[in-house]
C-alpha cells in the first residue's frame, strides 16, 4: 500500500481539517508530517466545532489511529490544551494518538525568540503565529534541538537548561526587556512552570518510530492518509521567501516528515479555496484591498483559526495554483468554500501575470520585490444558495462552468466541491 497525501495549495487555511475528517472513515491511519501549532484545522459536525493545532484531524473516528511524525514540532503546553478539548468531548486521545520519538519540542524560549526576532524585523516582520516555529526548526537544523524521546532521559532537564541559557543570551541581544514578553497571556516564568508540568502528558503517550511503524503498516495493507499543514505558498523552499513558514509543506515533505520513501506516496489531494486568503505579511498578487476584499472576508468568515487575525482576501490565482499542482504532483483537486461566492455578480480569476511588461504564467524568483500585475478573466456568478445540494449535477450551471474553466486551465480534475463548513456539505464526483 501507499500513503495518500492531502495538502493545501495556497497560503494555508484551505479547509484541510474538514476534508481529512470527512475522508477518515476510509483510512486506518491519519498522520501529520510537518509544522506544529501554527496550524489551525477546523472540523465541524453535529453542530459542534473543534480546532486542532498539532493532533491529526482523524482523531474523531473511533477506529482510526493518528500519528504525529518526526517532521512535526510539538509544544507540550498546546497539545495538552488540545487533548483537554477532545477529552471533554469524550474522545480517548491516548489510545488513538501515537507520537514519533524523533519529533522536536518547542521550548518556552523558542517562543520568546520568535517574539524578539519578529519585533526586530520591524516593517519586514513575517506575521508569524509566534508559536516558536522558526526558532525550533532552526535548532533542529543546527543540531541543537530536543526531541520527544529525550524527555525520559536522565539528563533532559540539564539539556533543557543549557538550551534555555543559550536562547536567553540570544534574546537579550535583540531585546533588553524580555521579561515583558508574555506567552499565552502569561509571564515567561509562569508559562515555563506550566510547560514543564505538561511534559508529564508525554509519559502517557505511546511513542513510536514513525518510519518503522508506517512502513510496516503499509506492508500489512493498512490505508494511510497524510495531512499537510500550512500551504504550498508557505513552503520554506518554494513559498514566497522569506514570508514563509519553516518547513517543507509540499508532498516531498511527507517522505522526510514520516520516514517513507517517495515510492510510497499514492494519491495527492490538493485543496484550494475558490478564492485566496493569506494571514500574515508577504506578497499576494490577487489581493483585494477595497470593499470587495472586506465582503469576501465577511462572507467567508476569514479570521485565523489559530490567532484570530483577519485574513487578507483576494481572487483565485491560477499561476500560483498551477505552480502548487506541479510541485506536489497533485492527482485530485478539491475545491473549497464555493458557497462564499454565492452573492457575487461576477467572479474574477487571475490567469496570468504581467511582470516588467511581459505576460507569464510562471512565478518570479522574488515575489516580494517584483511588481506583479495579475491579469484577470471575469466569469458570471451563480447568485444562489447551495445549501441542500448534495449531488454534483444539481449544482448551478454557472458554478459547473466555473469548475470546468479551472479544470481546463490546470489539467487536473476537481474531485470534490465543498459548499459549507460541515462534514456533510461535501460533494464528490465519481
Ligand atoms: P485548514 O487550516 O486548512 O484546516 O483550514 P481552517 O480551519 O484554518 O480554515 C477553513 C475555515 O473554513 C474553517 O472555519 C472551516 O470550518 C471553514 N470551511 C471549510 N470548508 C468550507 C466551505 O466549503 N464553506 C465554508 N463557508 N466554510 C468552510
Ligand atoms: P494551517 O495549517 C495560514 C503563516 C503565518 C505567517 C507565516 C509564518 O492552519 O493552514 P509561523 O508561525 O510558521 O512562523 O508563520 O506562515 N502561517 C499560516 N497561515 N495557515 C496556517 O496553517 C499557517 N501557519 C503559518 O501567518 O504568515
Ligand atoms: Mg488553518
Amino acid at each position: 500500500m501507499k500513503t495518500d497525501v492531502l495538502l493545501g495549495l495556497q497560503w494555508g487555511d484551505e479547509g484541510k481539517g474538514k476534508v481529512v475528517d470527512y475522508l477518515t472513515p476510509g483510512y486506518d491511519i491519519i498522520t501529520r508530517f510537518q509544522g506544529g501549532p501554527n496550524a489551525g484545522h477546523t472540523i465541524e459536525f453535529d453542530g459542534k466545532k473543534f480546532v486542532l493545532h498539532t493532533i491529526p484531524s482523524g482523531i474523531f473516528n473511533k477506529n482510526t489511529i493518528n500519528i504525529i511524525g518526526n517532521g512535526v514540532i510539538i509544544d507540550p503546553y498546546i497539545i495538552d490544551t488540545e487533548i483537554n478539548q477532545l477529552q471533554q468531548a469524550g474522545i480517548d486521545v491516548f489510545s488513538k494518538l501515537f507520537i514519533s520519538e524523533k519529533a522536536h519540542l518547542i521550548l518556552p524560549t523558542h517562543r520568546l525568540l520568535d517574539a524578539v526576532y519578529e519585533t526586530a524585523k520591524g516593517k519586514q516582520k513575517i506575521g508569524s503565529t509566534l508559536k516558536g516555529i522558526g526558532p525550533t526548526y532552526t535548532d533542529k537544523a543546527s543540531r541543537n534541538g530536543l526531541r520527544v524521546g529525550d524527555i525520559s532521559r536522565f539528563d533532559f532537564m540539564e539539556k533543557y537548561e543549557a538550551a534555555k541559557k543559550r536562547h536567553l543570551m540570544l534574546a537579550a541581544n535583540y531585546n533588553k526587556n524580555i521579561e515583558n514578553i508574555r506567552i499565552e497571556g502569561l509571564s515567561f516564568s509562569e508559562y515555563e512552570t506550566l510547560w514543564i508540568e505538561k511534559l508529564e502528558t508525554f509519559r502517557k503517550f505511546t511513542k513510536i518510530d514513525s518510519a518503522y511503524f508506517l512502513n510496516k503498516a503499509l506492508d500489512s495493507g493498512k490505508k494511510v492518509l497524510t495531512e499537510g499543514a500550512q500551504g504550498t505558498m508557505l513552503d520554506i523552499d518554494f513559498g514566497s521567501y522569506p514570508f514563509i513558514t519553516s518547513s517543507n509543506t509540499t508532498a516531498a515533505g511527507a517522505c522526510c516528515g514520516l520516514g517513507l520513501s517517495p515510492s510510497k506516496i499514492g494519491k495527492v489531494y490538493g485543496i484550494f479555496k475558490a478564492y485566496c486568503t493569506r494571514v500574515g505579511s508577504g506578497p499576494f498578487p490577487t489581493e483585494l484591498f477595497g470593499s470587495e476584499g472586506v465582503f469576501l472576508r465577511e462572507q467567508g468568515h476569514e479570521f485565523g483559526a489559530t490567532t484570530g487575525r483577519p485574513r487578507r482576501c483576494g481572487w483565485l490565482d491560477l499561476p500560483a495554483l498551477k505552480y502548487a499542482i506541479m510541485l506536489n504532483g497533485v492527482t485530485d483537486l478539491m475545491l473549497m468554500k464555493v458557497d462564499v461566492l454565492n452573492n457575487f455578480d461576477s467572479i474574477k480569476v487571475a490567469v496570468k501575470y504581467r511582470i516588467n511588461g511581459v505576460e507569464t504564467e510562471e512565478l518570479p524568483f522574488d515575489m516580494t520585490t517584483t511588481d506583479i500585475e495579475p491579469l484577470f478573466v471575469e466569469l458570471p456568478g451563480w447568485k444562489q444558495s447551495l445549501s441542500g445540494i448534495h449531488h454534483y449535477n444539481d449544482l448551478p450551471k454557472t458554478l459547473k462552468d466555473y469548475i470546468s474553466f479551472i479544470e481546463n486551465k490546470v489539467n487536473v480534475n476537481i474531485r470534490m466541491v465543498s459548499t459549507g463548513p460541515d462534514r456533510l456539505e461535501s460533494i464528490f464526483r465519481s
